[in-house]
This record gives C-alpha cells, structure tokens and sequence, in this order.
C-alpha cells in the first residue's frame, strides 16, 4: 500500500484531460489489483460489477467458439479500458478477459464510474470515441469475413493487430509478437495451413516481412487499401 500511481492514471488516455487532483480523486475511490500470465480476468456470462484500466501489460479479449476453441476479438495494452460493457448496459459480460502477461490493472466499480462519466464530461467522450473505433475494427472484420477470399480474410487480422499491438519503428509498422497462426485462424474464419499460406504469400507481395513471431508491415495503407480494409 501506499504505492504511488497516479502517474500512472496520467498515462491513461481517457484521463487525459483531467487535472492532478481529479486523478487523485479517482485513485482514491479505485484499486490496483495484479494478474499473472493466462489468468483470467473477466469470464462471460458473468454478471460485471467492474471496470479495468490497464496500467502494465497486456490482455486478450475472447469467446469460446466450436469444440472450446478461443477466438480472440482483441488485445489490448497499457492504457486501454476493459468491462465497460456490462457496466453500461446491464447485461452479462459479453467476452471472457485473459492475462497475456503479468498485467497490472486499475479497477473501479461500476456506481463510481458512472459518477464520473456524470462529472466529467470529457471522459465520457473519450471513452465514446475508443467504443467508435472498436466499432469500426468489428466494422472492417464483418466485411472481411464476409469475402469469400482468405487472403483478405487473413489480412484484416493482420490489420487489426497493426492498430491493437503493433509499434512504429523507422517508420514501418512492426508486431513484435503474432499470436500463433492456430488463434489468427479462429479469428479469420479459416485453417491454419491458410493462414501459412497466405503469410507467404503476404511476404511474396512485399506487404510484410517476418522473422520468427516478429511482423513488420512494410507500407500500411498500401497493404489496407490492397484488400479494400
Ligand atoms: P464486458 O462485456 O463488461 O466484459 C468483457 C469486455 O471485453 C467488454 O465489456 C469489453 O470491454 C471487451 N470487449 C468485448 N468485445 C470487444 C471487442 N470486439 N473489442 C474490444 N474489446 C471488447
């Protein structure tokens, strides 16, 4: 206790608008709570009683498909918000919520930050415009799913990923650590065998290159624009 973190709320990107003593006053009401790799930190169907604010790490957002398979929906990292839809709307959490790594989190129950979305205003539009762009990845993904084609398919995942964890190095889009090709599968609607394929067939076209786990998006919009993303 007595752990010092509101320099770390700072970094949130919702609070950004908010001065040192509304941080402090949101630290006060929050907690800080601590999940090692592969622990899970929301289960669907459960009822949600909590919102969480990544301060350290990074989690995967997912659902169970056919024979327990895990598709995942998204990833998400430092500064970033999970839970806020049971919270809104009432309803069972829609996704379960899993540690990729040892992930440190700032969590708030759900009548404080109600408040706060009352009180101040420019936190509610923050989080409106995150929930827009999750919208518009679900938006990109449907389409994607929707094409007969594989490669486009796979490319969208890759996309999605670009935005969810991916890092501008030299001016190139670099993803430091691809899921496994068996989870970008499941989250492209095809087998794994195509998902080789067309990684191939991504670093063939000069879209990508790839050593081991690492991906580095050689021209981003062009690659987007290629499969109409
Ligand atoms: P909630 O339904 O309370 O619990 C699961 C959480 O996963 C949900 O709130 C959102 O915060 C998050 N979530 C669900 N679907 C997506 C998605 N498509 N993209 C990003 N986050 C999501």
């Amino acid at each position: 206790m007595g752990y010092f973190y509101e320099d770390l709320l700072a970094t949130v990107p919702i609070f950004d608008s908010l001065t040192k003593v509304e941080l402090l006053q949101i630290q006060s009401v929050g907690k800080l709570v601590t999940f090692e790799a592969e622990q899970e930190i929301i289960t669907e169907k459960e009822e949600g009683t909590s919102l969480f604010i990544i301060l350290n790490g990074e989690v995967r957002v997912i659902r169970k498909g056919d024979n327990d398979t895990e598709v995942i929906l998204a990833i998400l990292k430092n500064g970033q918000f999970f839970g806020e839809m049971s919270i809104l709307d009432g309803q069972a959490r829609s996704a379960s919520v899993i540690a990729n790594t040892k992930t440190e989190l700032f969590m708030i129950q759900r009548n404080d930050f109600v408040d706060f979305l009352y009180t101040y205003p420019s936190l509610s539009i923050s989080i409106l415009k995150e929930l827009t762009k999750r919208l518009r990845t679900a938006d990109m993904k449907i389409k994607a799913l929707s094409m007969k084609d594989a490669e486009a398919k796979v490319a969208s995942i890759i996309i999605q990923l670009a935005d969810e964890i991916g890092k501008i190095k030299n001016g190139k889009l670099v993803i430091e650590k691809l899921p496994l090709q068996v989870q970008i599968a499941n989250m492209a609607g095809t087998s794994r065998e195509t998902v080789s394929r067309m990684l191939h067939k991504f670093i063939k076209l000069g879209y990508i290159e790839m050593e081991y786990s690492k991906v580095t998006i050689l021209e981003y919009s062009k690659f987007k624009a290629a499969y109409g993303l």
